[in-house]
């Protein structure tokens, strides 16, 4: 491991004492120490006992998309902080400019950038925003959003009222009204019994239009590929639809890019793998690769002249703030970010290494059977375990976690559908930065292999 030679005792009694960690039941702690991460090089990361891993999903949230330790990228934000570490967004500053310049040059048809600081709030400027348009634009019609069975769009009680994992959502309600669920389109669990699976998901969200009254829909926000919620790549056939059911009765296309955006796979944006044109596009997690915190509700002229109509209604424009959307680091570290994408050849290697995440994982599915499917995009990948193939009843989760933490046990992090779908939190997922290498991908598979074996025999 890297030089660390502290004894860092007292800071995992400190950890164990006063921090409450995010999605985990502490219970356990009470006897075991909770694991406090140290450092992080490239694709590894140490441990405070100096255990070594190789990060097969970013930090755990598919978030460090250029990996670990970037030099430049620290260079960058603290040349920004010591220059100017923060001003509002009501006025401008440098990098927030130079930033939004270069993103939008990726975003073809899309102009306008609203920095906020998570993937929740990028969200839910777009379904205030969409809120403000029925008030200004349709008196008040138009106002509810379609959202879609098994996506996440966060975990403030507006975007989860946009959960189509109900396990998040349960015990925080009562939620806000005017959100409408549509169903998933993952074929492996077919609703309908097509040929033309992709055509027909989508016509689904046509179904549930026609039924709330399509002067009633303003707007439906999508995952490009669902992440969280089971690795859903949509069928062939799919995104053409929905954009045409868009434009058919005037609902705007919102595409959650929190997960796929800034390169995960293997296009800048997800969207750009099926030819459509939202009319936003939210994004975090990868911006800035978690170097800093930073998330952009993107936009086009035509949705941003619509806040514009009245310049002397008080009320017309959009009354938002984000304290720390004004932060300059975000923008400062997301600048550098993309530039390694782009120098570096990022988006060419996530799709190679994906096809080998794919490749490595379906040639699993011939040894072990509990291998029900394999999906993915890019470097977004999953495989679902099953108990049984012919009937796909899914595996035990309790099974499922035992593999992840076998991989644990030999030094790598993978992730598996964390308490999303009831009794479907059963898909390993895969999702290493993209800088991983063939001998990366091929220690992550292996490690799944034996996971398996010794799980499952
Ligand atoms: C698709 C998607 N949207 C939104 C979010 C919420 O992002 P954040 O945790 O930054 O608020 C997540 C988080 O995992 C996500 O997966």
């Amino acid at each position: 491991m890297n030089e660390m030679t502290n004894d860092l005792s007292q800071v995992v009694a400190a950890d164990k004492a006063h921090v409450w960690h995010h999605l985990v039941q502490h219970k356990p702690f009470e006897t075991v120490d909770p694991r406090v991460i140290v450092e992080g090089k490239g694709m590894r990361v140490w441990d405070a006992q100096g255990r070594e891993f190789l990060d097969a999903v970013s930090g755990a949230v598919w978030t460090v998309n250029v990996g670990y330790g970037r030099e430049s990228i620290a260079n960058a934000v603290r040349d920004q902080l010591l220059k100017l570490n923060y001003f509002a967004g009501a006025l401008g500053t440098v990098p927030a400019a130079q930033f939004a310049e270069k993103l939008v040059s990726k975003l073809p048809g899309m102009s306008r950038v609203y920095f906020s600081n998570s993937g929740s709030e990028a969200n839910e400027k777009v379904y205030k925003m969409v809120r403000q348009i029925s008030a200004r634009h349709y008196k008040g019609k138009k106002n509810k959003i379609l959202f879609r069975e098994r996506d996440y769009h966060g975990t403030t009680i507006a975007t989860l009222a946009t959960s189509g994992q109900f396990e998040r959502a349960m015990q925080y309600g009562p939620f806000p009204d005017g959100f409408v669920m549509v169903p998933h389109c993952l074929e492996y669990r077919k609703q309908w019994d097509v040929e033309n699976y992709g055509e027909r998901a989508a016509d689904a969200i046509e179904e549930v239009i026609l039924r709330e009254g399509p002067d009633t829909v303003g707007a439906i926000v999508l995952e490009p590929v669902t992440a969280g919620g089971g690795v859903i790549v949509p069928p062939e056939g799919y995104w053409p639809r929905v954009q045409e059911i868009c434009r058919k009765y005037d609902v705007l296309l919102h595409i959650d890019e929190v997960v796929c955006g800034v390169g995960r796979t293997g296009t800048w944006f997800g969207y750009q793998n099926y030819d459509i044109e939202p009319d936003f596009v939210t994004m975090a997690k990868g911006v800035a690769s978690g170097y800093a915190a930073i998330s952009c509700t993107v936009t086009t002229e035509k949705v941003f002249e619509m806040f514009k109509d009245d310049a002397a209604d008080p009320l017309s424009y959009f009354r938002d703030i984000s304290t720390f959307g004004g932060c300059t680091g975000g923008p400062a570290a997301a600048l550098e970010n993309m530039r390694i994408i782009e120098d570096e050849g990022l988006l060419d290697n996530t799709l190679a290494m994906g096809a080998r995440v794919i490749s490595n994982l379906e040639a699993l599915m011939e040894k072990h059977k509990v291998i029900g499917d394999v999906r993915g995009k890019g470097l977004f990948c999953g495989a679902e375990l099953v108990a049984d193939r012919a009937t796909k009843e899914p595996m035990d989760e309790k099974k499922v976690a035992q593999v992840v933490a076998e991989c644990n046990a030999q030094g790598v992090i993978i992730g598996m559908t964390n308490r999303s779908v009831p009794g479907f939190n059963n898909t390993l997922t895969l999702a290493p930065a993209l800088i991983a290498t063939k001998d990366d991908i091929d220690q992550i598979t292996g490690a799944i292999d034996l996971a398996l074996t010794r799980v499952f025999g």
